[in-house]
């Protein structure tokens, strides 16, 4: 085969090329207006919901390493796992077998938040663990009383004992979901870089107006925060000028790479920030921490 052209292996971006539509990367004209301001600074304590009905967009990685990167700036952070898929709770190294009480009888057995409350191996990182129980609570709760409200309630009773509560919401729009909204002061949502970035935003911002109406007048988008940004895929770069475009400085500035170190941490049931400090992942969500958290102030009393 002398002179024939050497093959050049082919690169996922030139995949992407390929089969990406040349239409806008995202749909936004389908979606209603974004509130494109920042967000106030935080009066702490705060419960912040971490909250995206679209599933695998970095939810439960931006809770657990947040949460841990925000205790390590000195902040006193309880973490609530509300999916029955647990990943919060496991990794942060809670052996879910062990787990005697968790959310689960928080929501339904009037068990106290803080009895169910684990310590992790970060100094101020605290964790009310959820395990696969929790999946009858989205109909065990349905004909319970101020359903809705059951974990603001329990939050209400610990909340001088934090700097931040944070929710890790599960992928859908259930009873579960609506509690961690209803107690929420807060919702963040991260956004994946990639195509569909966007899809079920709009079905998330109808039930956000939809709790502000009914249950939490005062929640507020405080952010959204990009994850999983691959360098190597021109697609992503595009997905971030259009989400930037479409919410403002509503979106970080920092943006959360795509990183096998992340990936791999919860496995060891830590945070990236213990796992693997110095890591871009570590530094990433340090960042993330700064920009959150900056210029919070306690309220006094
Ligand atoms: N920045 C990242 N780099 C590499 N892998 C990541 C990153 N963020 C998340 N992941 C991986 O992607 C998968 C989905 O992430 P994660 O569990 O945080 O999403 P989620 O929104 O909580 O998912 P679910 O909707 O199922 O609760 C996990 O395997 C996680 O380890
Ligand atoms: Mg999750």
């Amino acid at each position: 085969m002398a002179g024939a052209p050497a093959e050049e292996p082919i690169g996922e971006a030139d995949l992407e090329d390929a089969v990406a539509p040349a239409a806008p990367a995202l749909e936004t004209d389908k979606l209603p207006d974004a509130p494109d301001r920042p967000a106030p600074p935080m009066v702490l304590p705060r419960v912040v919901a971490i909250a995206n009905q679209k599933g695998g967009v970095g939810k439960t990685t931006t809770t657990v390493n947040l949460g841990a990167a925000l205790a390590e700036l000195g902040f006193r952070v309880l973490i609530v796992d509300l999916d029955p898929q647990g990943n919060a709770s496991s990794g942060l190294g809670i052996v879910s077998r062990d787990v005697e009480r968790s959310v689960y009888d928080v929501l339904l057995a009037d068990v106290p938040l803080e009895d169910v409350v684990e310590s992790t191996s970060l100094k101020n990182l605290f964790v009310a663990p959820a395990t696969i129980d929790l999946a009858g609570a989205e109909i065990e709760l349905v004909p319970a009383m101020s359903r809705e409200m059951r974990l603001r309630r329990a939050i209400d009773a610990v909340r001088p004992d934090y700097d931040l509560v944070i929710i890790d919401c599960p992928p859908s729009l259930g009873l579960l979901t609506v509690n961690g909204l209803a107690a929420a002061d807060d919702v963040i949502v991260p956004v994946q870089c990639e195509y569909y970035a966007l899809e079920g935003v709009a079905a998330l911002w109808r039930n956000i107006g939809l709790i502000q109406t009914n249950l939490n007048p005062g929640l507020d988008l405080r952010g959204i925060v990009l994850t999983m940004y691959d360098a190597r895929t021109k697609l992503a770069d595009r997905v971030i000028a259009e989400v930037r475009d479409y919410f403002g400085e509503k979106v970080y500035e920092t943006v959360i790479p795509r990183t096998v170190r992340l990936s791999e941490a919860p496995s060891h049931g830590q945070s990236i920030i213990t796992f693997d400090s110095t890591s871009r992942g570590a530094q990433a969500y340090r960042d993330l921490a700064k920009e959150v958290s900056r210029g919070a102030t306690r309220q006094p009393g």
